[in-house]
């Protein structure tokens, strides 16, 4: 087989054709659907005559091809494994064709497939050349009129994108429906549904006071589950009129819930495209946590209406032009709908767990990478998190009113066209007249810059010297790395007050925000007229996407969990505290010596206990403990057993020292009150279970009653989902087993809850989790054709059971080879995603990378898919 060939941003050229107007017609049968296309073509004006008109095509079957109704001979065009060309083309003429896909073979789920009987699509980025022959890239766009035919018993109904206008009975118990999306679209915002589908109907008046009616599609069994997705979506439309004035331009929005999904879910224009997981909601069968989850997606997805649509990529390089502003927007709009602190403590907590790993491993790439393989591959947490803090920094750098102007520049200028990430920066630059060439090197290099800090304090001059050095370590096919243009939100805390202390640089008072523009390799600067003695509180809000080091004490960190007028800092400091406890115990196992667990901490946990505080949710972030993931990415060579040792060590210590106050905040934060996903709620749950499970830690008599009885009291699923792991993580199995069973009876039918199910086994720490995650992989529910499945089983276990997927007999690398393997038939995607843990083998000891490595040689060996052979090559090279 010849090797995939990469694709290089630079040699990107305007296409030679354009598509005008789309129209299509579809007969729907699972394992021949007929799929008719005309397109109107037309030759790019800049491009000469005579060029030949390239179209993709994968897996299709073509039947007939014609010219303006004249039938193509064999030798005017010619077909390949990958496309379809027209040697000698018109100027300006209709293409008529005509193939053959199958939906029901195609377990890749790109392109139109089957889910649970109904048909759906997910064509993004490259899935509709495996519906028909069509330049399949963003820079094309048409208005799109689709006719959709099927049986009417089976599939009464037919959805596309925009506005349907005609609708009609045919023989043979058929119908259709014609649809047509008055909006140029580029082919991967198509979409088509098809089945025995249920709506839910609710209305929404825009702005300028246009009726919009808004449909979620469900199959009938979860029409109770769609409030929160509809209450979302209606939160967002207000939302993004009233901060970016974007209002939404079709009579119709839908939203379909689909079981089979690659992703979370899919922006098609007027017809989203939901993975179940990401739009059901009921308080009996999802958590708090997939409440806010699907508030966020519903919302993500609007907003590309916009930000992704109305201007979309010139070409697939300039993906987080579309998802790190969208991202960006969607985590404001949680912010603002929820606890703002809590919401940007998760996701960096998250980022610098994930996003950090990513960059430091073989795959690491830039924000806008310079080639790819398989463009599948970078739907990543460096273009869509890392992208979105990049935003995120343009927007505090020239501020929100610039922002707001550059960003209504960006969609006045670009609306209807396909553009560039230098078009966005440009209107930011624009708009605020700021200079941001050298900012653009975020979107260039790769890697997490790391910032080594220190600071001293000249009593007699009362000055502040606080000296940054910046680096970006090298990542794969970037070894030099330039200074990057680093906004540091800062203040200084005295001492003695305890308050932030005013700011003056270079003779002038530091602007508002604090922030300080670190633009060399290397920069002083001298705070003056500073009183007091302080403690430097930096990166406040995290407001770079770096790794800032300084060399603080204990007591300096317990002073900023204490006094720090920043509260995303304040929860930072404590994650530092309890890193550099970690850190002395990690030392002490691996040493075999005894461990001993600080005072200092237990204190500053105490303290933090007694002071309290108005955000439950926030409470609930400052008490959880670094995750085994964080600590191992804080670690030069990943030691399994001693960070899983340590966390646990300073968990039960702290359990043991404390147990008072955990008793008495769950206690005191116990409710009856009927389940709402409302913040407050929600922060009160957090916060009641975060204490259980410190209570579950050291596992007395008490705290297996009081997680047991949790469970029992089935108030809602977060409740009983926390008990149940807690149970089922604890050396209880004669409460854990009957208690699993129960739950796996009671929501045999709710797939949802199944994959929870699974999920809480496979992460169990004890021995037999592997096996466990063995036996599961045999259950009659699991499938590896289902991707939340085998993200929920396979995904769970090598991601969030490090003990157990890094057993050093292999076990755990061998389970997941195999699965990868055979993913990598039935569905490339998702195998080439579910293989890395494996890829960062660099990580760990000699004989794990032994042992990885030879995991990654045995998938080697296969025949590959692109993106599995794109994967598995970066991380052998
Ligand atoms: N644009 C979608 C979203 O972010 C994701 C599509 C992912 N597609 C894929 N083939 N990986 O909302
Ligand atoms: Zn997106």
């Amino acid at each position: 087989m010849s090797e995939p060939k990469p694709t290089y941003r630079h040699d990107y050229r305007p296409p030679a054709y354009r598509v005008r107007h789309t129209e299509l017609r579809f007969d729907l049968e699972p394992g021949a659907t007929r799929v008719r296309a005309r397109l109107h073509v037309e030759r790019h004006p800049e491009r000469q005559a005579g060029e030949p008109l390239v179209l993709d095509g994968e897996q299709l079957l073509l039947t007939s091809i014609a010219i303006d109704g004249q039938a193509l001979a064999e030798a005017e065009y010619a077909l390949s494994d990958t496309g379809l060309t027209v040697l000698r083309p018109p100027e300006r003429f209709l293409l008529d064709t005509e193939v053959e896909i199958s939906p029901r073979e195609n377990t890749a789920l790109e392109g139109l497939y089957l889910s649970n009987g109904m048909y759906c699509t997910q064509c993004e980025a490259e899935g509709f050349r495996r519906i028909t022959y069509y330049p399949d890239r963003p820079d094309v766009m048409a208005t799109f009129s689709t006719t959709v035919v099927g049986d009417k018993a089976t599939l009464p109904v037919l959805l596309s994108n925009g506005n349907p206008v005609e609708r009609g009975e045919l023989p043979d118990g058929r119908h259709f429906v014609t649809w047509d999306d008055p909006f140029p679209k580029p082919s991967y915002l198509f979409a088509l549904v098809a089945g025995d589908l249920q709506k839910v109907e609710d209305r929404f008046t825009t702005m300028s006071g246009r009726d919009v009616t808004l449909q979620i599609w469900v199959e009938k069994a979860n029409l109770g589950k769609t409030d929160h997705a509809m209450a979302s979506l209606k939160r967002a439309m207000q939302w993004d009129e009233q901060t970016y004035g974007r209002e939404y331009d079709l009579d119709l929005f839908m939203i379909v819930a689909v079981d089979d999904f690659n992703m979370g879910a899919m922006e098609n224009k007027g017809l989203n495209i939901f993975n179940t997981a990401a739009v059901l909601t009921h308080p009996h069968t999802a958590t708090d946590a997939t409440f806010q989850r699907v508030e966020g997606i519903v919302a993500h997805e609007y907003f590309h209406n916009w930000s992704g649509n109305r201007v979309t990529c010139r070409d697939w390089f300039q993906l987080s032009l579309k998802e790190g502003f969208t991202v960006f927007r969607d985590q404001c709009f949680s912010a603002d709908v929820n606890s703002a602190p809590v919401k940007r403590i998760e996701d960096v907590a998250f980022f610098r767990t994930a996003q950090f790993a990513e960059d430091a491993g073989p795959t690491a790439h830039p924000v806008r990478p310079d080639h790819y393989i398989e463009i599948g591959n970078f739907y990543t947490l460096t273009i869509y998190e890392k992208g979105a803090e990049v935003v995120r920094m343009l927007c505090n750098l020239v501020g929100w009113e610039a922002f707001r102007r550059g960003s209504d520049l960006y969609f006045e200028r670009f609306d209807g066209q396909a553009v560039t990430i230098e078009d966005f920066v440009d209107c930011m630059a624009e708009a605020s007249g700021l200079d941001l060439s050298q900012f653009m090197l975020w979107y260039s290099q790769a890697g997490t810059p790391e910032i080594d800090a220190h600071g001293e304090y000249d009593y007699a001059n009362a000055e502040y010297r606080l000296t940054l050095r910046q680096r970006t370590p090298a990542t794969p096919d970037q070894p030099e790395k330039l200074a990057l243009h680093i906004p540091i939100r800062m203040g200084l805390v005295g001492t003695k007050s305890g308050r932030d202390l005013a700011l003056t640089l270079d003779g002038k008072p530091l602007d508002r925000d604090g922030v300080i523009h670190l633009r060399e390799a290397e920069q002083t600067f001298v705070f003056t007229d500073v009183p007091e003695a302080p403690v430097p509180s930096l990166l406040r809000g995290f407001s770079a996407p770096v790794q800032l080091r300084f060399p603080y004490g204990r007591e300096d960190l317990a002073f900023l969990l204490a006094n720090d007028s920043d509260g995303f800092n304040r929860w930072d400091a404590g994650q530092r505290l309890a890193m550099l406890a970690l850190d002395d115990l990690i030392a002490a196992h691996r040493n075999g010596v005894e461990k001993v667990m600080d005072p200092r901490v237990v204190e500053a946990f105490r303290a933090l206990l007694e002071r309290g505080s108005k955000d439950k949710a926030v409470m609930a972030e400052m008490l959880t403990l670094p995750s085994e993931a964080y600590i191992a990415e804080q670690q030069p060579l990943v030691d399994v057993e001693a960070i899983h040792a340590a966390r646990t060590f300073v968990e039960q210590s702290l359990a043991a020292a404390l147990s008072d106050d955990f008793l008495r905040l769950y206690e005191e934060n116990r409710s009856d009150i009927p389940y709402a996903p409302t913040p407050e709620q929600i922060g009160q749950r957090s916060l009641k279970n975060v204490a259980l499970s410190y209570l579950m830690a050291i596992e007395d008599e008490q705290a297996v009653a009081l997680a047991h009885q949790q469970f029992e009291a089935d108030h809602n699923m977060t409740d009983v989902r926390h008990a149940l792991t807690l149970l089922v993580h604890s050396s209880r199995d004669d409460l854990a087993d009957p208690a699993l069973r129960a739950f796996g009876e009671k929501w045999a039918h709710e797939p949802l809850v199944m994959d929870q199910w699974f999920a809480i086994q496979v992460t169990r720490p004890q021995t037999d989790a592997l096996e466990r995650v063995r036996y599961l992989m045999g259950h009659p529910a699991f499938s590896l054709k289902n991707p939340n499945r085998v993200r929920a089983l396979v995904g769970t276990f090598a991601n969030q059971n490090r003990i157990n997927f890094h057993r050093t007999d292999g076990e755990g690398y061998r389970l997941l080879t195999d699965v990868v393997i055979e993913l990598n038939r039935l569905n490339p995607e998702i195998a080439a995603r579910l293989v890395t843990p494996l890829t960062r083998w660099q990580r760990f000891d000699e004989p794990r990378q032994e042992l990885m490595k030879g995991e990654l040689e045995r998938i080697r060996a296969e025949k590959l898919s692109p993106n599995v052979y794109e994967v598995i090559e970066k991380a052998l090279a």
